[in-house]
């Protein structure tokens, strides 16, 4: 293959990193709470019943806004069923995954292994069964001083410092019929007014986000977002974006071109954003927030069939989706300056980066890219011109062989690349216009013989990165050698 050369200059700038894009998403769904993070029972279980094994293993992907309660389940979730003596709490049918719910972690206990890990909470409010009044009732208590119902009630569970939420999701995919509560986006946009402007006076330092449309494949995509974005005005800080991918005609290329189309989604809800601010002469903007994202598409068992922390969507992640996943992040660092919160689906068991069975467990594939994007995160996304070999895939047009993006941070130059061939290595050479390079700081590859290639309990490390040095430096050009199917992260001294 011919080289590919990667332009740079530290002036061609597309924005702040906003730290939030390395979320995560806990909802009560399957086992992601119970079994995932909070398991009373396990080996692993530390004095509040949280698994430090799970924790251990997530503290290193440094997840920072967390979404809690779901998803779908948090549009039949009444949180005060979630709060106060355990043994009180209802056990209670959660009618979107037919599971049953003990109520054994809520509000209080989220709060806490957020404030013990260093996640942003962020909260959805039930809009499908749920009332205005009863979201603004939880801002209440989160947030407010003691001195009134709600938060005295906060005080009473034990935490008399407020829990100071800034984050809050108006519902869940309200677009979507499969949800609870699910109306035309004219009622969802009247409904999450009604609730934004109590919450807002309950607390006027929250941030909203609004439920944007949930897939790009529905009759009413953008249709909706216009309504809705178009109504709440001022309301909404942020819209929501969502984005399952999957490799369902088994042709692995075409898979990893997707992030034509990621790209593609983000700027039109974006156009969305500029529209509506244009036509309501606004000087506010609302921002973009890809509040649950991943691959999933192998494992559709999502009926709990009335048990308790059923098995529900446990992927099984290979090699060819971790590469995938870095194709996401490249896409959120093009759009860095759009794109303010995201929030990987999510973080145990369920579609996530890891799984427990018993008291063992399981490092996916996809864990790897979010730790190496994660661990090198801090400063401003560059503008990244790549030219060199590219293809035409089936569905998402002509993309590059090497996809690429970067971060400049201070005197040092984080760099992402992806290598789509699946069959031939690739020389890289970056060319950074206005600065010289020192030298190679760090370097790791995810990379794999098959992209079928995944890890299991058996055999945990088949998919792991590794440190990576076939770079060569100099002042004026750093050249990187990478092999078929795989994703390096470096950082240069600049
Ligand atoms: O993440 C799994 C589910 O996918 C979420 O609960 C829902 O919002 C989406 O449809």
């Amino acid at each position: 293959m011919k080289p590919t050369t990667l332009s740079l200059h530290t002036k061609f700038q597309i924005g702040q990193v906003d730290p939030r894009i390395f979320g995560g998403f806990l909802e009560h769904m399957g086992r992601c709470v119970y079994e995932g993070v909070y398991h009373s029972d396990s080996a692993h279980a530390d004095e509040n019943g949280f698994r430090s094994d799970s924790l251990t293993a997530l503290k290193r992907l440094q997840m920072t806004a967390m979404r809690y309660p779901g998803g779908n389940f948090a549009s039949g979730y009444h949180w005060m069923d979630g709060i106060g003596p355990k043994q009180q709490r209802p056990t209670v049918r959660d009618l979107a995954w037919q599971s049953i719910e003990p109520n054994q972690f809520g509000t209080d206990e989220y709060i806490q292994l957020c404030r013990s890990m260093g996640w942003t909470p962020m909260l959805t409010a039930n809009l499908g069964t749920g009332t205005p009044e009863e979201a603004r009732n939880w801002v209440e208590y989160c947030n407010a001083p003691p001195g009134t119902r709600y938060a005295d009630m906060r005080a009473a569970n034990g935490s008399i410092a407020p829990h100071a939420v800034k984050l809050w999701c108006l519902g869940n995919e309200m677009d979507g019929p499969w949800q609870l509560g699910h109306v035309p986006a004219g009622q969802y946009a009247i409904r999450a007014q009604q609730a934004a402007k109590m919450m807002k006076d309950t607390d006027r330092s929250i941030e909203l986000v609004a439920c944007g449309s949930c897939t790009i494949d529905m009759d009413t995509y953008m249709a909706w977002d216009h309504e809705v974005l178009d109504y709440l005005g001022d309301y909404t800080d942020y819209v929501s974006l969502h984005r399952y991918v999957g490799n369902h005609e088994n042709d692995t290329a075409n898979y990893l071109a997707i992030t034509n189309s990621i790209d593609r989604q983000i700027e039109e809800m974006d156009a969305v954003c500029r529209f509506i601010q244009a036509k309501r002469r606004s000087k506010k903007r609302a921002y973009l927030c890809f509040d649950e994202w991943n691959v999933w598409y192998k494992n559709q068992e999502m009926d709990g069939e009335g048990k308790f922390a059923p098995h529900l969507i446990e992927e099984v992640y290979n090699l060819e989706d971790a590469l995938v996943i870095a194709g996401f992040f490249h896409s959120f660092l093009r759009h860095a300056d759009v794109l303010k919160i995201a929030n990987i689906a999510q973080i145990a068991n369920v579609i996530a980066p890891i799984l427990t069975r018993g008291d063992d467990l399981l490092v996916q594939s996809i864990f790897y890219p979010f730790e190496m994007f994660s661990r090198r995160r801090e400063g401003v996304s560059l503008q990244t011109r790549v030219e060199g070999p590219s293809y035409e895939s089936q569905s998402y047009g002509r993309v590059h062989m090497i996809d690429a993006s970067a971060i400049l941070g201070e005197s040092k130059l984080h760099l992402f690349l992806s290598n789509r061939s699946l069959d031939e290595s690739a020389e890289v050479q970056i060319q950074l216009t206005d600065d010289e390079f020192i030298g190679l700081d760090n370097a790791e590859i995810l990379t794999g013989s098959d992209p079928k290639q995944a890890n299991s309990f058996e055999q945990p490390d088949q998919i792991a990165s590794i440190p990576f040095d076939n770079t060569h430096v100099v002042p004026n050009q750093a050249t990187v050698q990478l092999p078929p199917l795989s994703f390096v992260a470096m950082t240069l001294d600049l």
